[in-house]
This record gives C-alpha cells, structure tokens and sequence, in this order.
C-alpha cells in the first residue's frame, strides 16, 4: 500500500495511527518508494530531545536538487517548474521548465564554484522575488553551499547581523527591486551593510530595474556575464542526510535573530510529502504560494515541496495592490491557477476592497485555498470560503513554523471536514500536547494549553547556528521531553486545534514573526530615549499591530512629540525594516515594573488593547502609581 496520498478520512486516521504506532516503518516507506537516494539510510530515526539531538536517515547520501529537478527530467522536461509573474502586469510571465531550470540551476551553481564557494560554504542570498531567487537557492544546494536567504524588506543593519552571524562570505543580490509602483535600491542596502561584514569577499548582482548602482572592483560582479560563460552541467554535490541545507533567520523574544538550521533528508521528505497531501496536489495543477522565498513558507512551499513533487509553482514579484487590489485575482485567472496559498493578513486587506474585483475575474480553477501564518479569524475565514472559494474549494489552515519546515497542524483538503479558525487535526506523524502551567500534560477534548510536539518529525530544525545551547533552552527547557511551540492551542470536543497565539514576546504583524527585543533595542538608540516597552494590540488587516511605550531622559522634553514618533519609527526602520515600525507610541514617565525590575508586559498589552477593567493585581508593583498614569494617556 502507498502511504503517499491520502484520499479520505478513514485512511487519514489509518495513517496517522501508522504513523505514529511505527513511526521509522512508516517514514521509511515514504522515503523508499518516493525519492531518489545515492545510498540508503543505516538507521531511520535517533533521536533524544534531552539534548536535544534529532536524526533522520543517518547514513543516507543525496542531493535534494536530483530530487527536485534531474528525476523529473525523464517525464517531465517540458513542463513548467517556475512560472513567474512580474510585478508589472504588462510585463510578460516567463515560463521556465524542468529542463531550462536543470540548466540554469547547473550554470549558476558552476558560477558560485568559480568564485570559491565549496560545500558547507555559507551563502546569503538577499533577492526580490525573480527567478534568479529561487535558482540561487537550488544553486547553492546543488553544490552543498548552505544558503542563508534573508527576507529582501530587512534593513541594511538587520541584513549585516544576518550575514555575520553566520560567516556569509558570498551575497547574491540585484541592483534593486519592483515592488507595486515604488522601486527599491537593494544594492545600495547591500553596499551599506557590508561596510561592517568583513568576511563577505563576493557580491553577484542580478540586473532587475536597470537602476545605476556602484560596483566594488574586485568585489562585486554582474551575474549574467558570468552565468553565459558557464557550463550547464555540474555535478550533484553528494550530501549526507544531516548535511545543512539552509539557515534561516528567526527572532525570538530575548536577543539577536535565531538562525534556525536545516537539514537535507528529513526536510525534503517532510515538505514534499506534506506538500502533496495538504494541496492534494496533481500533475496538471498549477499552485501558487503568494509568501516570499525570504521566510519558511517560501522555501519550503514554493520551492522545495513544490519541485520535489514535480510541480507548477507561481512565483509573483508583486504585492496585491497593484496595479490595484484586484491583482491576486487576475494572476488566478492568467494561469488557472488550482491551489492558492496565502496568509490571512492579506485576505483581510482584500476582502476590505469589496468582491466587485473577484467578480470581474474567473476563479472557477481553484480547487483548494490555503492559509498561513497567524490565527485566521472567523470573519476572513468565511470571506475567504464565501467569496474565493465560493462554497467548494476547502480552506486549509495550516499550522506550522520556521523551526518545524513543515506544515504540522491543518485539515487535508476534501478528507478533513473543515471548521472556521482550527486548523483542525495533526499532519501524518505529529503528535501535540497540551501542557498546563505545572507542566503537565492536558489530556482530553475541551481544553486548552501551551502547545508541544511529543515526538520528531523529518524536518524539525536540528539548532540554531553556532548556539546549541539557545536552541535547547528556548525549545527544549520548558517541558521535558517535548519541543515547545511558543504557542497556545485549544483542543475542541472532537479532537481539533485551534491556535490562540503566540504565549511569549514574539508579535505576529501582517504574519511577520516580530520579537520584541530587538525593537526596543532600536527605539532605545534615540538619544532622547530612556527605555522603551512594546506590546502588540489587535489591528483590522495586520492582525497585531505594535504599540510602544517609552519613557524620554528628559521628562520636560519640549520637542514635538509627533517628530519624535516618526524619528523613533526612523530609527526602527533602519535597524529591522518597515515591517515593525509602531502604530502607538505613548510618552510616559515610567513602566511598571515588578520588584526585581521586570516590566509587566500583561499590563502593558491589556491596557494597548484597551481592557483596563481588568488589570489584575497590581499592588505587587515596584510603582503601581505609574498605572493610572499609563491608563489616563492611553492612545
Ligand atoms: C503563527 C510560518 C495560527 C504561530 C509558517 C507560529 C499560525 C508562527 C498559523 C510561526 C496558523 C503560523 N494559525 N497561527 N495557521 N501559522 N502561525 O516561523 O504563532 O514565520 O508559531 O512560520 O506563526 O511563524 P513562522
């Protein structure tokens, strides 16, 4: 029996009890009859999460690019791997199939060999969403380079952290992005962050906008001369199943950005497989996933699944605005496209613009919709099941995070009975628990708890770089012999989860994963600043928006405060991004704090969401009189 596609409810609840009941039998098969290996495992799975330590297929050979493009060559060749759409609709979509991506893949990654990069070399990619981004990404993995994709919005401050933290010494970029009408100048981001990353020796520039840009002699090189010399051909890199794939970079609520490390086997196993199941994926479909490769989603569901499985993936340069809001729509209908993947921030800024622009376009070749990266809420969910998908297409809320690679918690569309806001039941294989504040196991239906994962699955993230410790202590510490999520879940009365949010200090903004700290951090950088404090509060279409306190060093600052605001939002752009600039930011002359000198967040976030009538106990506080003086001022 295939265990590989799942087609109704009984059968889910087969496999899922195989799955868990054999766990190495059943990884085993699914490995065996559906990729292509150099050489076998000697052992499935070993595994400990004291220390933490997982492996998946120790022994085993490959290379996850012959698994993504080269065995497709027999079958496939002319099919289209990566169909991309440009930014600007009247540009032209360009088709690149199996085999035209088998060629570039190879002449890119004999480019990256002829500047030095050698397996386990680190490679930061900083890229619009263009072809060369995913190339680049297969590239590095055909040659065993490890890549470290940084999200091409962040900073030039944010990209040099990432780029150092992990010893980059390549970044592949272009001279500057599309985005909607407005063009950025990413070489000109790449130019200052260098300035503090002296171990970078190599820049190789994409030309997408034509801009003038600087080009460091000896430094810096023009990618396409490069790739017409090179040969199409290249070899395989031979990895080993535990070989780092990639680094991506994920922040935490304490601290810098936690490059989570994956590896080769077990994660292509467990996205392609999840892929296929959760999109019930076809030969003849076309799928979209609107994420940027820059996050997980984005490696792992327009990339590596996708491809793995021979697939169609879109990959669009643009934002849903342009040239108006009703963009998603026309792209759905340009490519019939089956399988529509995105986060609910999004459908919340379209459903916002009317249906009129979903009524002008023809959506009847979406079959399943899915839906990523916050808790989507009820209102969405059936504007999104209404009105996109017209009552048959099932909403797949997938659960899942940078550190899992794969979707985790989320229906199986037309096996599993959806329900508004769950992302329902387990994914083949992962078993979660609900842990009480004693740490202590919730067993049972109706009830609710901080969620973790009991058992490994092929592509949990096996550390974070260069900190093994940090990665115990933040996944691994708080519930003994289980990785914890960071959030909260409910489990109804038949079984299905519902995720709350997030439990620590990371907020979720427009589906980016913001820590806390590192934004303070900025704000505190302000010369007039003398702490700061951030909390998330509900926000129609970001679904959090940030909120700040902050306290000035000079309490009869007389300067006007609104400058202020806007230089502190400066300063926030220019260490992370635009991404976490403040919606609020509120003057006041201090923070309640506990008498060991802990700001009391609680406090902070009920009074940001404006539910002051019930605060709790604050007698506790180092100053509780500062309370009333936050409440009076609230914005
Ligand atoms: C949240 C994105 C509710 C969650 C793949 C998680 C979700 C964090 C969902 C990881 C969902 C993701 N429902 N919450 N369907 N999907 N999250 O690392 O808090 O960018 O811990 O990975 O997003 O975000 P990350």
């Amino acid at each position: 029996m295939s265990n590989y596609h799942i087609k109704h409810l009984e059968e889910y609840f087969q496999v899922y009890r195989k799955s868990i009941r054999e766990p190495e039998n059943f990884w085993e098969e699914v490995a065996e009859e559906h990729f292509l290996w150099r050489k076998k495992w000697d052992s499935v799975l070993d595994w400990d999460f004291a220390k933490p330590e997982v492996t998946w297929f120790k022994g085993a050979k490959l290379n996850i690019t012959e698994n993504c493009i080269d065995r497709h060559l027999a079958t496939r060749a002319n099919k289209t791997a990566i169909l991309f759409e440009p930014n600007n609709p009247n540009e032209p979509s360009e088709k690149i199939t199996y085999e035209q991506l088998y060629k570039r893949v190879n002449k890119f990654a004999n480019v990256l060999k002829k500047q030095g990069i050698k397996k386990g070399d680190r490679v930061c990619i900083y890229l619009p969403m263009i072809p060369e981004l995913a190339i680049s990404v297969l590239a590095c993995a055909r040659i065993g380079a490890i890549h470290s994709v940084v999200f091409a919005g962040f900073s030039a401050t944010a990209l040099t952290t990432r780029i150092n933290d992990c010893d980059c010494q390549m970044v592949i970029t272009s001279d500057g992005s599309y985005r909607g009408a407005k063009t950025i100048d990413l070489k000109s981001i790449v130019d200052e962050a260098l300035k503090s990353c002296p171990g970078v020796k190599t820049v190789l520039v994409a030309k997408r906008i034509h801009s003038k840009i600087t080009m460091k002699t000896g430094r810096d090189y023009w990618l396409q001369p490069l790739l017409d010399e090179a040969s199409s051909d290249c070899n395989a890199e031979i990895m080993d199943a535990e070989d780092p794939l990639f680094i991506l970079y994920t922040s935490g609520s304490t601290g810098k950005p936690k490059g989570m490390v994956h590896t080769t086997a077990g994660y292509m196993v467990y996205t392609a497989y999840t892929f296929k199941n959760v999109f019930q994926y076809k030969e003849s479909d076309v799928y979209w996933c609107t994420a940027d490769v820059g996050w997980i989603t984005g490696h792992s569901y327009i990339i590596y699944g996708p491809l793995a499985n021979g697939a169609t993936t879109l990959m669009f340069e643009g934002v849903p605005s342009y040239p108006d809001f009703g963009r998603f729509w026309e792209i759905v209908q340009k490519h019939k496209v089956t399988q529509f993947y995105t986060a609910p921030t999004a459908i919340r800024a379209l459903a916002k613009e009317g249906v009129e622009l979903i009524e002008k376009h023809d959506l009847s070749s979406l079959k399943v919709l899915g839906s990523v990266g916050e808790p989507i809420n009820e209102e969405a969910w059936h504007w999104y099941n209404d009105n996109v998908g017209k009552k048959k297409s099932p909403i797949v809320d997938t659960w899942w995070q940078t550190e899992t690679g794969g979707i985790m918690i989320t229906p199986i569309p037309f096996v599993t009975p959806t329900k508004p806001t769950y992302a329902t039941l387990p994914f083949i294989g992962i078993q979660p628990a609900l842990m009480d504040e004693n740490g202590q196991e919730i067993k049972g239906n109706q009830v609710e708890g901080r969620l973790c994962i009991k058992f490994p699955w092929p592509s949990i993230a096996r550390t974070i770089w260069g900190n093994h410790e940090r990665y115990r202590e933040t996944y691994f510490s708080a519930y003994k012999n289980n990785y914890f999520t960071g959030d909260g879940a409910l489990r109804d009365e038949v079984g299905y989860y519902r995720i709350t949010g997030r439990v620590d200090d990371v907020i979720i903004v427009s589906g980016h994963n913001l820590g806390t700290a590192p934004i303070e951090d900025a704000i505190n950088e302000h010369p007039a600043v003398a702490e700061s404090a951030i909390v998330g509060f509900p926000h129609d279409i970001k679904g959090n928006a940030l909120y700040g306190y902050v306290i000035l060093k000079d309490v009869g600052e007389t300067r006007n405060h609104d400058n202020l605001r806007k230089e502190i939002n400066q300063i926030i752009t220019e260490h992370i991004g635009p991404i976490a600039k403040l919606d609020k930011i509120q003057f006041t002359s201090g923070l309640p704090k506990t008498r060991s000198g802990k700001i009391m967040r609680r406090i902070l976030r009920k009074i940001a969401c404006k539910e002051t009538a019930n605060l709790g106990d604050t007698s506790t506080l180092l100053n509780p009189e500062v309370v009333n003086e936050i409440i009076e001022n609230a914005l």
